[in-house]
């Protein structure tokens, strides 16, 4: 097997010299971070990396071979592409240079994830357990790291669409319960579906003032068993039915209501900003 071997320790040359890298990278990324979190999370995977390299120096010695780095191109080519994305940053704004970044490192992580995971098989291949474990704790780190910063970018995204074009959902200004067999059977219903236009707790009006079903007479008590003709009840939720139109929009609700059914139309509303 020496041939696995000898892939096995290019593999490990190329990684250290790509961890050395990117111990000299990470803290340029860690201060061009205006998000704290990212700017943390940058700064621990500079310890974690600091570690990983002796953690190779390690493997290469269960191995009887000497720690020589090998230079890893790709290393340089993404590095370089995070050192214009820092130049970049410094222009834009921090949101979405900070979004860049992410995806500049997360980049860098995959990159590491593939490496370690092509070193661990070989490792295990040869029956160098110990190597391979050792490698299994950086390759946990790197996909730790690549998952930490999907978990920052979402808020930061969805910050940086928020900003873009305020949110505008339409809006009909009724607190209902979905009426369930359960519901029905409960609170004395006539029917086992649709919505059950309710108040939320005591003192607080079911139907909001001025709103799109105030206008459009609807109340407490009233139970909205159709939208545009499509029933209402657990496959289709009423706000199913309402969030695919623009504020301004009308729809037609049936509407059940003790012994009366009754037609209304409404005109829908934009939801008031928090
Ligand atoms: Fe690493
Ligand atoms: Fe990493």
């Amino acid at each position: 097997m020496p041939q696995v071997k000898d892939l096995l320790i290019e593999e490990l040359q190329d990684l250290l010299n790509a961890e050395s890298q990117l111990v000299a990278a990470l803290p340029k990324m860690a201060e061009a971070a205006h998000n704290l979190k990212l700017r943390e999370a940058f700064e621990k995977h500079l310890v974690q990396t600091q570690t990983q390299v002796e953690r190779l120096k390690q493997a290469f010695e269960l191995l009887g071979e000497t720690a020589e780095p090998k230079p890893c191109r790709a290393m340089m080519g993404l590095i370089e592409e995070g050192t214009e994305v820092i130049e970049e940053g410094a222009e834009k704004e921090e949101l979405a240079a900070d979004l860049a970044l992410i995806c500049a490192a997360q980049k860098v992580e995959h990159y590491e994830i593939s490496g370690y995971g092509t070193a661990k098989a070989l490792a295990r291949q040869i029956g160098a357990i110990e190597v391979a474990t050792l490698l299994s704790h950086t390759l946990g780190e790197e996909e730790s790291a690549d998952y930490l910063l999907t978990t920052i970018a979402k808020p930061l995204l969805q910050q940086a669409i928020n900003g873009v074009q305020p949110l505008v959902r339409p809006w009909i200004g009724v607190y209902y319960v979905p009426v369930t067999k359960q519901v029905a059977a409960e609170q004395h219903l006539d029917v086992d579906y649709g919505v059950w236009v309710s108040s939320p707790s005591s003192g607080q009006p079911a139907v909001f003032a001025d709103s799109p079903a105030a206008k459009a007479g609807i109340k407490e008590g009233d139970i909205i068993v159709e939208a545009d003709g499509q029933r209402i009840d657990a496959q289709h939720d009423l706000s199913a039915a309402i969030i695919p139109h623009m504020p301004g929009d009308k729809i037609t609700l049936r509407i059940l209501n003790g012994n009366s059914t009754r037609e209304v139309t409404v005109t829908l509303g934009t939801l008031p900003q928090p």
